[in-house]
């Protein structure tokens, strides 16, 4: 049987002032569309992923956003940790869930932060990669074509000689430096981490029981207590003992059975505004604008995002990030966006 776990419990926030710790990127219609990210997600795995059986992880204080976001969803499947420890922990967490209730179970784990265009190639490899891992022991990710040393994602290398559509991985690193990312892209047989992995329940914890000893050995003492009344005491009492860190540095990296699926759709990890930017319409002079009337004068290449539809007069302006959100207006250079996340940290220390 096909399972989930959608991942929401990060805080974007590169994506501030919209994306705040109370109310991260996920749970915003960060797109336009009418529909939040999370809502997205849910439902394009819905369409493969019998409804019940997808799990969302999430932090407890996101536990409101997520009943009211996604109504069809019972307490049952939503995982929620009471400490942020990344996303290795509430995977091994959810897979020791999961395999209680189903121990033949095959998974995928998502991010619900990305954008995907085209569903029906998503849905085709998600179904080859879920085929593979039911006749193999395989930790298996979908991989992206680079086109630039990007230093915030995994990459892996594949076998140049392998011509079957699924490759064995000989290399996973995860966020190398920019030297290593661009020796990496020239070599020309990487991909880029997806953050969408596949495999079964029984593959994955097998990772974390040979490579993840301490953390295994924690959460598995509380074995008896999942899908119980005792699992959030339990949860509660223990979560906070595991250590802060990704799946891909907990698992991937040191896994043999490590393979790739080059995806066939179009991906962006909406990690900035910048991505989100190349990823919308734009209009007559190269403004992409959400939620809001524009009037431009001398004015392009700028991401401009109100609240309710508020009008925004611009003149003599480029290549800007414009957002406005209740207390905060940012205007901030698109070529500047990844220091937004610093730029946080100094607001924070001094309002
Ligand atoms: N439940 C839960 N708990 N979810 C979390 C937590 C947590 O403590 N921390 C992060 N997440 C969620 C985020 O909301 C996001 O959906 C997903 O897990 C991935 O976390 P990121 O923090 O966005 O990871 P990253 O972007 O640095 O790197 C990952 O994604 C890249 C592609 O976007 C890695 O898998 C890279 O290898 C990959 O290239
Ligand atoms: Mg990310």
């Amino acid at each position: 049987d096909y399972y989930a776990i959608l991942m929401a419990g990060g805080v974007g926030s590169r994506f501030w002032p919209v994306s705040t710790q109370d109310f991260p990127k996920q749970f915003h219609d960060m797109l336009g569309t009418g529909d939040t990210l999370i809502q997205k997600t849910f439902s394009r795995l819905s369409k493969i992923i019998p409804k019940e059986n997808i799990y969302i992880l999430t932090n407890e204080r996101y536990n409101d956003l997520v009943s009211e976001q996604l109504p069809e969803v019972s307490e049952r499947q939503v995982v929620l940790e009471p400490a942020m420890r990344n996303t290795a922990p509430c995977i091994l967490y959810a897979s020791l869930k999961i395999q209680k209730e189903n121990p033949d179970a095959l998974m995928i784990v998502a991010p619900t932060d990305h954008w995907i265009e085209d569903e029906n190639a998503f849905t085709e490899n998600v179904k080859q990669a879920f085929k593979f891992c039911s006749k193999n022991d395989a930790l298996m990710t979908l991989g992206i074509k680079p086109t630039f040393p990007n230093t915030g994602y995994g990459y892996i290398e594949y076998d140049k000689l392998e011509k079957t559509p699924i490759k064995p991985v000989t290399q996973f690193r995860e966020k190398p430096d920019y030297k290593t990312a661009k020796a990496f892209i020239e070599k020309g047989n990487f991909l880029w981490n997806a953050g969408i992995f596949v495999w079964s329940v029984a593959s994955v914890i097998d990772a974390f029981k040979n490579n993840q000893s301490a953390l295994f050995a924690l959460f598995q003492k509380g074995i008896n207590s999942y899908n119980t009344e005792d699992e959030a005491l339990f949860i509660e009492e223990n979560y906070s003992k595991a250590e802060n860190i990704s799946v891909d540095y907990a698992i991937m990296e040191s896994s043999k059975n490590v393979f790739v699926l080059p995806a066939t759709f179009d991906w962006n990890d909406l990690g900035t505004w910048g991505s989100l930017y190349d990823k919308l319409d734009k209009d007559n002079d190269n403004n992409a604008v959400v939620n809001a009337k524009t009037l431009t004068e001398n004015a392009s290449g700028n991401m401009i995002r109100t609240e309710g539809k508020k009008l925004v007069v611009i003149d003599g302006l480029n290549d800007y990030i414009v957002v406005d959100k209740e207390e905060v207006l940012l205007i901030f250079p698109k070529s500047k966006e990844q220091e937004i996340k610093t730029t946080l940290e100094n607001v924070k220390n001094k309002f």
